[in-house]
């Protein structure tokens, strides 16, 4: 399971009151999450939790937060990736003796067998949340005599995934957090010591800040700061650096705009979507899956791009031929041969969109299983699904959709070939390698994301001109080109086209000339990537403005000239349509930056159209 959030902690060295400074920072953590809001502070020597279902904002009044005082704090806000928001998964949490509270943020991925081991061993969990185990585990080694920090080091051999959290501990009075992972920053002032997961919600009230790696820990008390290396259990030191944030974008975590930041999570949200289902859930989408009659998935938008995209992982990998189309066009058409023994995916983000839930609603009348995919687990859509599948992207505010649109890709590739092993069509070790390569892909995502950025905003300037253009593609990649140009429409006003590279020469080349732009995605497929680049090289010779995007090892990119190219990564062929996505949506952006328009909030839409 994975747990987002924000934690923001504080600790004075003079006594003064530090909730002020919590509740800022949770307001500023909104886009770390809004379901439930919580903090935890000692104040004469006790620590106590106040936490509620709601967004800083509403909490802070409902709880009458502002008349707390505190030298000592420690505040989280949570996103709910699965289960509906509930106070009993608010953090922080607590354990039993209730003098340690937990915050954190990501995947504690063997949580399941340490809880049921803890509730055998008498320990009252109240949550469904990965780190309540935290503090009871903590609990367990200062029962046995060990050192906070003895005892951290300790639990932290039994825990597995990515993680960062933080304690206030009523004992020791300091607040000490660990990152496996997952940002997390320490920042600091004359008299205070700051932890955050952004950088940017530091703004004003830390001078200095310094990032933790991971495997390092911070302790903060009254009088010092110090970091470890956990593992080794080593002292090391840190140098602060002066913190510089523009005002304007506190609240979007440094970044100008929400788009721009959300992309940037997105190697995040990969590894967040990798740990946020539950094992029975995907087996029980499998079985759905093979045991239909029919299957139809219905989205709207992207949405429904990310549908097309799955129709050629089922039909590849578990030999299943989906319908697949809008979800205006659902009833229309198909609603008649709905009945028991159907399977509707239904895929909304939002998980509100109108056509997307009536549908739904309508098939399931009739006897249709509902498989709702979205990102918000107590939307329409979740409610009305006979099984919803979070796709664990986190809060989305930018209304064009970026990385749930990537984290919807990587849990219908989940579910194929889930249903891919189910059917032994592949055996579980290749299952296992499947999901390592997405792991290991979005690690190393993070290494390229800025350079990808920079290469799409090169071709970006030069598209800018252009009156409209082409996003052509085949195969998986197909639905990316007409993603892409959805995204290029949405976000910068320009007319354009997604093409499947087949039907190039069959009219649409006709518009092709200086002023028109075409950008190319060489396909995964060796014979249609063959193909394509006599189209390339035509578009080239008509005077278009040409972008390229293939795998970095593609030998025929080194001859193409006056194209931009952009080159990413050399994936599993079931990977790309991601892999391509993460350049489209960053030239996207940068064409909207350069034309100015309101990229967080293009005209005449919203996050969800009802
Ligand atoms: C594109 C976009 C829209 C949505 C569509 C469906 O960036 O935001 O095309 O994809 O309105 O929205 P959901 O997925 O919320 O049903």
């Amino acid at each position: 399971m994975y747990e987002l959030g924000g934690i923001f902690g504080a600790i004075s060295y003079s006594s003064r009151n530090v909730v002020p400074i919590i509740l800022t920072g949770l307001k500023r953590l909104k886009h770390r999450g809004f379901d439930t809001t919580g903090i935890a502070f000692i104040d004469g020597g006790r620590l106590s939790v106040l936490k509620e279902v709601g967004e800083p904002g509403e909490v802070i009044e409902k709880l009458k937060l502002e008349e707390l005082s505190a030298p000592i704090a420690l505040g989280h806000v949570r996103f709910s990736t699965h289960g509906r928001p509930h106070v009993d998964n608010a953090h922080p949490h607590v354990d039993c003796s209730k003098r340690i509270a937990v915050v954190g943020d990501g995947a504690i991925a063997n949580y399941e067998a340490i809880y049921d081991r803890l509730i055998m061993e008498g320990h009252e969990l109240k949550s469904r949340s990965d780190f309540e185990v935290i503090a009871h585990l903590i609990e367990d080694c200062l029962r046995k005599g060990l050192s906070t920090l003895e005892s951290i080091a300790f639990v932290e051999q039994s825990l597995e995934g990515f993680y960062s959290y933080a304690i206030l501990s009523e004992e020791s009075r300091s607040i000490i957090a660990y990152t496996s992972l997952q940002p997390l920053y320490v920042g600091k002032s004359w008299d205070l010591t700051l932890v955050s997961t952004s950088k940017s919600a530091l703004h004003g009230l830390a001078d200095e800040y310094v990032e933790l790696s991971g495997g390092e820990l911070v302790i903060a008390n009254s009088f010092t700061t110090k970091f470890y290396k956990l593992r080794e259990l080593m002292s090391v030191e840190k140098s602060f650096s002066k913190l510089y944030v523009v005002e304007e974008y506190v609240e979007k975590d440094g970044y100008p705009h929400h788009m721009l930041r959300e992309m940037y999570e997105i190697p995040y949200s990969i590894l967040r979507c990798l740990a946020v289902h539950q094992e029975k859930y995907l087996s029980y989408a499998s079985k759905h899956i093979r045991e239909a009659k029919d299957v139809y998935i219905i989205a709207n938008g992207t949405s429904l791009h990310a549908g097309l995209v799955a129709s050629y992982y089922l039909s590849e990998l578990a030999n299943i031929s989906p319908i697949v189309t809008s979800a205006a066009e659902f009833p229309l058409y198909y609603m008649e041969n709905v009945g028991p023994g159907a399977v509707v995916i239904a895929i909304s983000q939002s998980g509100e969109t109108s056509d997307v839930v009536q549908a739904a609603y309508e098939a399931k009348l009739r006897g249709a299983t509902i498989m709702g995919l979205t990102n918000y687990v107590g939307s329409r859509l979740a409610n009305i699904s006979n099984l919803y599948l979070p796709i664990g992207a986190g809060p989305e505010l930018a209304v064009p959709a970026t990385k749930t649109f990537v984290t919807t890709l990587a849990t219908l590739y989940k579910v194929s070939i889930r249903v891919a092993k189910d059917m032994g069509r592949i055996t579980a070790s290749e299952y296992g390698e499947a999901l390592s390569k997405v792991k290991d892909y979005a690690l190393k995502l993070r290494e390229s994301m800025a350079e990808l950025d920079a290469e799409a905003a090169e071709a970006a300037s030069e598209i800018a001109s252009c009156r409209s253009g082409y996003v052509v593609s085949r195969g998986i990649t197909y639905p990316i080109a007409l993603e892409g140009a959805l995204k290029i429409k949405e976000v910068a006003y320009m007319h354009a086209e997604g093409m499947e590279a087949g039907e190039f020469r069959h009219g649409p080349i006709s518009l092709v000339e200086r002023g028109f732009f075409t950008v190319f995605l060489v396909p995964v497929e060796a014979h249609a990537a063959k193909a394509s680049y006599p189209l390339i090289r035509t578009s080239i010779d008509m005077g278009a403005t040409v972008a390229v995007i293939g795998f970095e090892n593609d030998p025929s990119l080194l001859e193409l000239k006056n194209v931009n190219v952009i080159r990413v990564m050399h994936v599993d062929r079931y990977l790309a349509p991601i892999a391509y996505t993460i350049p489209l949506q960053f030239l996207a952006y940068r064409l909207g930056l350069k034309l100015q328009r309101p990229i967080d909030k293009p005209r005449y839409l919203t996050k969800a159209v009802s």
